[in-house]
């Protein structure tokens, strides 16, 4: 039983498991379709501001943003002065109001995308200049498990097979053996744990001694 658990937990693990990666706003796959008019970095922003920021950048536009990414949800971490919409794969998602461009937070998140890839796009609302400070997105995605663990569970499992199959010849010619020896004639020790079969070899006896004397 428990080795069987172990071998279910075993094949578990070569399942795969979802992770997620983080982009940065600097990341070369984020497409801004305008240049942003302000690229914080430890450098050019106060680092008192930096420090608070994911890899201590983000970048301040008014102009569509695009990421594609590849996996199962996304969340996005910006600050907005005004409003921000949220649209994947063509499709309008959400918006989200504030208006402090410095406060950074969790303003849209989905995770209830088939997983493949997808594009996100961030934008202000139609002939509105809003304007978005850009941190980090962060998308859900599915890793095969480790190929490890299926070998484990293959290696094991041959094993246990073999052992199995062993035991049982081992068995099957002892109880041969002991049978061999009663129809001899010969005493049968005491460690004869058999008994009932003995009566029913004895049984048998009559068939058998020519051959075997
Ligand atoms: C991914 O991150 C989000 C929020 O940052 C979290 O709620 C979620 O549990 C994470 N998922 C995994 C698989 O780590
Ligand atoms: C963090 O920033 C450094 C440069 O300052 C860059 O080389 C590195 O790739 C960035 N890491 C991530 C995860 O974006």
């Amino acid at each position: 039983m428990k080795l069987l658990a172990c071998l279910l937990a075993l094949a578990a693990a070569a399942y795969a498991r979802l992770v997620n990666s983080t982009i940065d706003d600097a990341s070369p796959v984020v497409n801004y379709s305008q240049t942003p008019s302000l690229r914080c970095t430890p450098g050019t922003c106060n680092e008192e501001w930096t420090t608070r920021l994911y890899n201590g950048t983000s970048s301040t536009t008014a102009a569509p943003v695009s990421i594609p990414f590849v996996g199962s949800g996304v969340y996005v971490y910006l600050g907005v002065e005004g409003t921000v919409n949220f649209n994947i794969d063509g499709e309008f998602r959400g918006s989200f109001s504030n208006n402090n461009v410095n406060e950074i937070v969790l303003a849209f998140y989905n995770v209830s995308l088939a997983d493949g890839s997808h594009v996100l796009l961030i934008y202000p609302p139609p002939l509105r200049a809003e304007i978005i400070e850009l941190d980090y997105i962060v998308y859900t995605h599915s890793v095969p498990g480790s190929r490890t663990g299926a070998i484990v569970g293959g290696v094991v499992g041959g094993l246990v097979f073999l052992a199995l199959l062993t035991r049982g010849a081992f068995v099957l010619m002892r109880r041969r053996r002991q049978r061999r020896l009663s129809l001899r004639g010969v005493r049968l020790a005491d460690d004869w744990t058999d008994k009932a079969a003995l009566r029913l070899d004895t049984g048998a006896l009559p068939q058998k001694p020519k051959l075997v004397l």
